[in-house]
């Protein structure tokens, strides 16, 4: 190779090397140009120094600016102070080319216009991490499966049936046949575990749904195993296992890349078996519970303290600023946009806490959770928890029923702590015909397009399970952010389809 990555730099301390990428930042002070150089892999600075290098490199340099292309020769030196832990003694710069007036300064930018230019942010550092991250995450996935003798096989992304609910179709012509983008693969992951026990898909799926919020995308990433012969049980404890095994993998693979998100640690480290396991019924009477109702007391006291102490500090630094050097100012103006970003948090959750609560207080056995009830639920958890035993009514017609209560499906939801809720969705699987034919006629949904699903119960039906896990919600979890759109590369969301 001819050129060096920047993370490759530590097995090339003393060595001269050549680094190709592009200008992600640039100081100067007399006879010297400090360059960050930016690659892919990471950054570097990179030191230009005009008594040592020829006329052309210095003038390089002195033109190159935000993400212009360079190529840079040097030699590496260790500096801890240093992003990276390296440094570069250029002995040569070239421009190989321009970027005039890139659109993403250092400066702040709202999140329309950092989605608007997608294409351009995925350059910055922190969808840089959150990128490395995914590919951290997907690699984790497939350890996971392969281990345990799972195949890895694909569904179809055109269709001719529903899954989950005919709400949610993006339908299109085919051919003068109508047809849907997949909302799940689990039907023909049914098939496929009947063909070879266990298996897992790994691929887009699409849900036209009309809400905007931070857990939903119309095009996601779903990782759904499917077993034979797993009963209900076995399929919780595989997810238990796979949940940790990802979590395990992330903080002892992915430690700079949840730095640099500022991710607390903690929460993760918590992420042990077993899960608690809640039976729905359980989960709707502590939702009901006074405990809850005092757990959401107790928030809303800690966030107005919180509250107080912002907004002394804020008024304290202002009263100080006049006073106070240029470095300081600076110190004093960063801070000042994170403590107004914290207190609209604040403001958010306070104005939206007593409806939750009073969501909670009334809520009804036989609906289905909403987004703030799984937060509420998860909030009384230090670890990812299980819900089980669903009324049949709120879930897909394919589920098994209990059988030791008919109004209940064999369905889990896994959902995250800290409030993110449900990451996995899954069950036990109905293996009786006559059953799937009914509920296939309840659904409402056409029984030609089921026909090779019931071939599945009339050739050797045995029990089975599996589950879907939602790439994205699982990402923006482990990352600690706010909403799933930066966990893909290119989002797409109501109202969103380019870049
Ligand atoms: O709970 P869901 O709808 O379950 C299924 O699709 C089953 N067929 C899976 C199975 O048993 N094989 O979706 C599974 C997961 C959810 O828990 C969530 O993580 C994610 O997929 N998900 C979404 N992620 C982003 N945007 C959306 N609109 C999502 N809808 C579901
Ligand atoms: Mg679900």
């Amino acid at each position: 190779m001819s050129w060096t990555y920047i993370e490759d730099l530590h097995r090339h301390e003393g060595e001269s090397v050549t680094l190709k990428g592009w200008l992600y930042n640039k100081r100067d002070s007399k006879g010297l140009f400090f360059l960050i150089l930016r690659d892919g892999t990471g950054l570097c600075q990179c030191v230009v120094n005009e008594e040592q290098v020829a006329p052309e490199a210095w003038a390089a340099a002195g033109a190159a600016t935000q993400e212009s292309a360079l190529e840079v020769d040097g030699v590496v030196v260790r500096d801890e102070r240093q992003v990276g832990g390296y440094e570069v003694q250029a002995t040569a710069v070239r421009l190989l080319s321009p970027a005039d007036d890139y659109p993403i300064t250092p400066k702040e930018h709202g999140i329309e216009f950092l989605m608007n230019h997608r294409h351009l942010w995925l350059r910055s550092r922190r969808p840089w991490a959150l990128m490395r991250l995914r590919n951290r995450v997907v690699m984790a996935i497939h350890h996971f499966f392969q281990e345990r003798g799972f195949l890895q096989l694909d569904a179809p992304i055109l269709t001719g049936n529903a899954v989950e609910g005919t709400t949610t179709l993006f339908a299109l012509d085919y051919f003068g046949e109508p047809a849907y983008l997949t909302q799940s693969g689990q039907l023909y992951g049914e098939a496929m575990a009947m063909a070879f026990g266990r298996i897992y898909t790994f691929g887009p799926t699409f849900r036209a749904e009309k809400s905007k919020t931070r857990r939903h995308l119309t095009e996601f990433w779903m990782i759904e195993p499917e077993m034979a012969f797993y009963d209900l049980d076995m399929n919780m404890d595989l997810a238990e296992d796979f949940i940790v095994h990802i979590v395990q993998d992330v903080l002892q693979h992915a430690r700079e890349e949840l730095a640099v998100l500022g991710r607390d640690l903690a929460p993760l480290e918590r992420v042990r078996k077993p899960f608690p396991r809640l039976t729905y019924s359980e989960a709707v009477d502590l939702l009901r519970s006074d405990a809850t109702r005092q757990m959401l007391d107790e928030r809303m006291e800690a966030l107005r303290q919180e509250q107080a102490a912002l907004e002394h500090e804020r008024a304290e630094n202002r009263a100080a600023y006049d006073r106070a050097k240029k470095w300081k100012k600076r110190q004093i103006d960063a801070r000042e946009i994170e403590i107004n970003q914290r207190l609209e948090e604040i403001e958010e959750m306070l104005r939206n806490l007593p409806q939750w609560q009073e969501s909670a207080r009334t809520f009804t056995w036989g609906d289905d959770f909403g987004g703030s009830d799984e937060t509420v639920l998860t909030w009384h958890f230090d670890r990812p928890i299980i819900v089980h035993r669903y009324p049949a009514a709120v879930k897909a017609f394919y589920m098994k029923r209990d059988p030791e209560d008919d109004r209940l499906a064999l369905g889990m939801d896994v959902l995250a702590p800290e409030g993110y809720g449900e990451i996995i969705g899954g069950g036990e699987r109905a293996t009786d015909l006559a059953f799937l034919e009914a509920q296939v006629r309840e659904h409402g949904l056409p029984r030609e397009a089921f026909e090779w699903y019931f071939d599945l119960r009339r050739y050797g039906s045995v029990p089975h399970s599996g589950f879907g896990l939602g790439l994205e919600r699982t990402l923006t979890w482990l990352a600690g952010i706010k909403h799933l759109r930066e966990t893909i590369p290119f989002p797409r969301m109501l109202g969103r389809l380019t870049p």
